[in-house]
């Protein structure tokens, strides 16, 4: 602050000085974060400084300042009492449709060493949420007290679970206040968002999944290459190592899209089942480069190697059940997924009406089929289906039509919300004819690795 700053708490200046194109000090952007913590700073103002934020950017310093006040405005996690053999390790993926990584890579995680306590997000707009998909296990406390979380991580190295209210209150409110006031789209404000709350859960190393293509969040790949470098430098900047990957969302991850269908998903992969392409890269690499980031392998084959072992061993099946049982969820649930997972009443085959081959997705309106069968919302309140969504997606490749490969299972609650579903997925999905050399032949989906400078 300069010497003739006044120690008021002015919230108004502060907007000035950025709207203005004006670099803010640490101070002043502490004091901005726990006025909007606290109250003091209004909803206005709030919507004032992201909206300046929006247009004229903040550099280096300013970012890390934000995003340093965003995660003190709550609790941060602190492991050091539980003496882990290991080190706190999380990933996160800026979202898609059928993304399940996570459900993957926290139990091999465990397997290999590692200590997880993975803080998810529910879904949003037409992406799904691994919070979502966990609350399809019954009985299984999705979010659980700080207490419960640290003995779960502690017992058995991973809990998938959501934010307790005290993890990084800032951010809730300001992305509440983004949301409706049009600068949701800044890569200052979303880079400060997403790693509050994982500086907030105390890591040591964290491997972010940037998206792109036509179900991400940033579809364009320039973007999303700016967004990983923006959080890469800002997430090492204040002191926790992470690497980002750049992946494509330009079809569904995995062959299924819907919350319960999705779990079901993981659980065959866990239990040594097929594994569909595009979905077991993803994972590997991201599992792989956290291994590395927190010391747990020498080197990335090392790394691929400790988590194809991890898989192929059920070593990663027993960490996932023991993680469901410990948070309440039911003990079968590995041998007789079909037993607990929610089924919806009407599955229907949408079939191409002429032979041909898939060539392209559009995987937003895909996400947002899912989301009108009922297994999305619409408002935050909402309730989410879990038996609802989409299986058996054909990838990109895949020849389909009438005596061949549907285009998907349409897994709804009645045979009305399956015709709306069916019309979208014939608008969603192009059927080209079959070019021999793009055939069956899965793309690599991870596109760039962005590193610490
Ligand atoms: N996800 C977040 O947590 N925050 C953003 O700003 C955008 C996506």
């Amino acid at each position: 602050m300069s010497q003739f700053s006044s120690p008021l708490f002015l919230p108004q200046e502060i907007i000035r000085t950025k709207r203005d194109g004006g670099r803010l000090d640490a101070d002043e952007i502490a004091a901005f974060v726990a006025g909007i913590t606290d109250g003091r700073v209004s909803e206005g103002q709030a919507a004032a400084f992201a909206m300046a934020v929006f247009f004229r950017g903040l550099d280096r310093g300013e970012r890390v300042a934000l995003l340093q006040a965003m995660t003190r405005s709550g609790s941060v996690l602190d492991w050091a009492p539980e003496r882990l053999p290991g080190p706190v390790l999380d990933k996160h993926s800026t979202g898609g449709v059928g993304d399940k990584v996570s459900l993957i890579l926290a139990p091999i995680m465990a397997a290999c060493g590692g200590y997880v306590p993975m803080i998810s997000g529910r879904g949003l707009g037409h992406t799904g949420g691994t919070l979502d998909k966990m609350d399809a296990i019954p009985g299984y406390v999705s979010q659980p007290d700080t207490p419960r979380l640290r003995r779960v991580v502690r017992e058995v190295g991973c809990a998938i679970v959501g934010a307790t209210g005290d993890i990084a209150p800032a951010d809730r409110r300001l992305y509440a206040i983004r949301d409706v006031t049009a600068t949701v789209e800044s890569i200052d404000l979303i880079t400060c968002s997403i790693l509050s709350k994982k500086l907030a859960a105390g890591l040591q190393g964290l491997v972010l999944d940037v998206k792109f293509g036509s179900g991400a969040f940033m579809p364009q790949p320039d973007r999303a290459r700016a967004l990983a470098e923006a959080l890469v430098e800002a997430a090492n900047g204040a002191g926790l190592p992470t690497l980002a990957l750049l992946t494509d969302m330009d079809q569904v991850l995995g062959h299924s899209a819907g919350n319960a269908l999705e779990v079901r998903e993981c659980l065959d992969i866990l239990a040594g089942g097929p594994r569909e392409a595009r979905l077991w890269a993803v994972t590997r690499e991201q599992t792989a480069e956290l291994l590395l980031l927190g010391g747990l392998a020498a080197d990335l084959d090392q790394a691929r190697a400790k988590v194809d072992d991890a898989l192929d061993s059920g070593r990663a099946a027993e960490q996932f059940a023991r993680m469901v049982v410990a948070l309440g969820g039911p003990a079968d649930l590995l041998d007789r997924p079909g037993a607990h997972l929610a089924a919806a009443p009407v599955v229907r085959a949408v079939k191409a009406e002429r032979p041909g081959m898939v060539t392209a997705q559009d995987v937003r309106a895909l996400g947002l089929a899912v989301v009108a069968l009922g297994g999305g919302r619409t408002r935050p309140t909402d309730p989410v289906d879990p038996a609802v969504g989409l299986s058996a997606v054909a990838a990109i490749g895949t020849a389909v039509g009438p005596d061949a490969a549907p285009l998907c299972l349409v897994h709804a609650r009645d045979a009305a919300a399956a015709d709306a579903a069916e019309a979208a997925v014939r608008r969603a999905v192009v059927v080209g004819p079959v070019i021999g050399s793009q055939a069956g032949v899965p793309q690599n989906p991870v596109a760039g690795r962005i590193a610490a400078r």
